[in-house]
């Protein structure tokens, strides 16, 4: 039997590989790993894989379509989970898992494995995935059968097993997800909803007060709901994002501390740091009020919280995502312009929008000389409250009775 595993390199995912062997005798254990930007050293990983006792080692850098096909159509959209979380780890999910189905389909392996919590969100990802590209394929989540509970429990297993734990210590206190567009903090300290995140938890972006007392500005180009270039200067995907990040990180932006509801139905807590996202959507969504007709506006802000659930739920893979999809790509028709941002100790402040779809005119909005002929608003009025008048007049009567 060919399992593929999910790998992350991680204490977690590491004990997996004995714990299948032990399970299913005779079985061969192969690894993906997918850099998706985290920093990682990869020979090392590979190497702890293979020490686990994995067959094979798979490693994908997928950063490139992480972003372009995942990300960017999401912040085009401007999808963000409960008004707060940008969704870091939930976007990166599906590919993940798709790339773990390529290497089961192409190794000829029956089954696929994760190292997720029967707890969490990242199962129900993994498997909606797993589910939607390859049916037959038997998914084995060890984290929700076999009788580890805790840490130490892991590390016992572990050290029972030979597995290479490295400086996997109690230091570690906080369940981390690192990807190109966030870092994710959960558990530890942060389970007390009162207390606040300890300064050094924070990995991309220093403290607000830390930042520069000096104001940095940037431009950033969108075509068609798509940022294409920071400062003038045109930028693939992946090296926009990381630099914005780092501009982001410097001025101490995109920290959110949230209390997120999961899809197994409990609120649990998460603090983030998305930097180049939120200065990414900050100006994006700019951009669209100066672009887009009041009625598609509304309607795209409606759509973006679905497609925000849809994300976070692990249904990527779905006609629901892709139709919504189709929708933002058509409503994202016009979103072509520039941003003029500042970034100051932790806010991003809108300096200046300019697009040749703007449907701002000067002329109509200008309170001086115009166009515009002041006595069209009485006939106007007369019709637009011509319902309100009329209800006001019959039910006052009524109410009098
Ligand atoms: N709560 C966030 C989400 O559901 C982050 C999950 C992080 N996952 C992890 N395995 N540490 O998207
Ligand atoms: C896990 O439970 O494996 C991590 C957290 C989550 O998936 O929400």
């Amino acid at each position: 039997k060919k399992i593929v595993l999910a790998y992350s390199g991680g204490l977690d995912t590491s004990i997996i590989i004995p714990w299948l062997k032990e399970q299913y005798p005779g079985c061969e254990v192969i690894g993906i790993c997918t850099n998706v930007g985290q920093e990682e050293d990869w020979e090392a990983l590979k190497k702890k894989a293979i020490a686990s006792g994995a067959s094979k080692i798979y490693v994908e850098d997928i950063r490139e379509e992480l972003v372009r096909d995942f990300i960017f159509p999401m912040l085009r959209a401007g999808a963000v989970y409960e008004g707060k979380y940008m969704l870091g780890t939930s976007i990166a999910r599906p590919l993940q898992a798709k790339k773990q189905v390529e290497v089961a389909l192409k190794e000829g392996a029956e089954a696929v494995a994760h190292g997720c919590t029967g707890k969490g969100n990242d199962q129900v990802r993994f498997e909606l995935t797993y589910k939607a590209l390859a049916p037959q394929l038997e998914i084995i989540a060890p984290w929700r059968v076999w009788d580890i509970r805790s840490r130490e429990q892991a590390i016992e297993y572990a050290q029972k097993n030979n597995i290479p734990i490295g400086n996997i210590s109690k230091k570690n206190i906080y369940s981390r997800d690192w990807n190109i567009w966030h870092i994710s903090h959960e558990g530890g300290p942060l389970e007390d909803l009162w207390n606040r995140p300890e300064e050094d938890m924070f990995m991309l972006s220093c403290s607000p007060k830390d930042a520069p007392d000096k104001e940095t500005e940037i431009s950033i180009d969108f075509d068609k709901g798509i940022p294409v270039a920071l400062n003038g200067k045109k930028m693939g995907p992946v090296e926009l994002l990381t630099e914005l990040n780092r501009l982001g990180g410097e001025n101490g932006i995109g920290r959110a501390d949230v209390v997120e509801t999961r899809v197994v139905g409990m609120k649990s807590r998460g603090v983030y740091e998305t930097p180049g996202g939120t200065i990414l959507y900050t100006a994006l969504r700019d951009l669209e009020m100066i672009t887009l007709d009041a009625e598609t506006l509304a309607l795209k802000r409606q759509l973006a919280a679905k497609y925000a659930e849809l994300i976070y739920q692990g249904k990527w893979f779905t006609l629901q995502r892709e139709s919504i999809d189709a929708f933002m790509e058509k409503a994202g028709k016009y979103l072509t312009g520039t941003v003029r941002v500042v970034l100051y100790k932790g806010n991003v402040i809108i300096a200046g929008r300019k697009s040749k779809y703007s449907l701002y005119i000067e002329d109509l909005a200008s309170f001086g000389e115009s166009s515009y002929d002041h006595a069209d608003a009485t006939g106007f009025i007369k019709l637009y409250g011509l319902s309100t008048g009329v209800s006001a007049m019959v039910q006052k009567e009524l109410d009098a009775e």
